[in-house]
């Protein structure tokens, strides 16, 4: 296959999986499997997809890098995209849930300051849809990076939003959190430690231990709760997987990809290199 039909392929695959939540949760919708309370559950999953997508438009850069397969950066820009569409429905369903109350929305979004930063995070992730094109980044130039350098504090501020609306239960948040810790390390570590399997243990390790940080110090910081209590947690096996330990296990999975991509690439060099010996020594 060639580079250009695996982008092909690739592009199509990811539409696809892309729109899939959504025409699932259409369809949910409509045979009332979501009943007695859809629009609550239609704001949640359209929330948790756009973290999702966001998290995974965030991941394409160390992927990258780390597979070393340049098509992943075709469809970085479209996933970002459909994480502000998911995010813009998510608001639409809030606005369906006020009864198309314009003034109780704005109101709502003003007094309560968990709405108040999803809204500034959504105004940002839309600005950043709308300048994805080649035509903005052209007209941009430089100003383009330093643009879209914002989708990290937008995503920072969409888990505080993530976090602040689940309450005394953040093992989702806590684990996206996580996660996002994972791709911000990655970012920072040195160059050369950022494609080798030592920089990946000390990422498993960070993430891992941010995850704990951050789970702790929120229940101790809103809720009160000491944290050594939020840690015994961990000794619990019927608690498990708590947060920390699902993002150590997703660095291990990284690294076991990493991996099995390096040990295939190297078993086709070397099938390659037979081949094309075999082939200038038979007559
Ligand atoms: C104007 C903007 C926004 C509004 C009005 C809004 C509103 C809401 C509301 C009402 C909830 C449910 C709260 C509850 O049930 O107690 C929620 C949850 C959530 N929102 Fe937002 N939100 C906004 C922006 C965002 C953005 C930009 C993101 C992500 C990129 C996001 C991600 C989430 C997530 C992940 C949840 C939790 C879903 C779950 O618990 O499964 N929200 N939001």
């Amino acid at each position: 296959m060639t580079l250009q039909q695996k982008i092909f392929w690739l592009r199509l695959a990811t539409l696809v999986g892309l729109c899939l939540p959504a025409v699932e949760l259409a369809w949910r919708w409509y045979s009332g499997d979501l009943d007695p309370r859809p629009v609550t559950l239609a704001t949640h999953a359209t929330g948790d997809w756009a973290v999702v997508f966001l998290l995974l438009s965030l991941a394409m850069t160390p992927a990258r890098a780390l597979l070393d397969w340049m098509p992943l950066v075709q469809v970085r820009r479209r996933i970002g995209v459909a994480a502000a569409l998911y995010a813009g429905a998510h608001l639409l369903i809030y606005v369906l849930d006020q009864k198309w109350d314009l003034i109780v929305v704005a109101t709502e979004i003003v007094k309560r300051f968990y709405l108040t930063i999803g809204f500034a995070a959504l105004l940002v992730l839309a600005a950043l849809a709308i300048t994805s094109t080649d035509r903005w980044q052209r007209r941009l130039r430089r100003n383009w990076k330093r643009l879209h350098w914002l989708v990290y504090p937008a995503a920072f501020v969409a888990l505080v939003h993530f976090f602040i609306q689940s309450k005394v239960k953040i093992g989702e948040p806590a684990f996206a959190a996580g996660l996002f810790a994972w791709l911000m390390l990655w970012r920072v570590l040195p160059a050369g430690l950022r494609t080798r399997y030592l920089g990946l243990v000390l990422l498993a390790l960070g993430a891992t231990l941010a995850t704990l940080v951050f789970e702790a110090g929120w229940y101790w910081m809103i809720n009160g709760i000491d944290p050594s209590r939020a840690l015994e947690a961990y000794l619990d096996p019927e608690l498990a997987p708590r947060p920390a330990q699902k993002v150590l296990i997703a660095s291990l999975l990284v690294i076991a990809a990493v991996a099995v991509r390096r040990l295939a690439v190297a078993a086709n060099k070397r099938w390659t290199k037979r081949y094309i010996q075999s082939s200038i020594s038979s007559p």
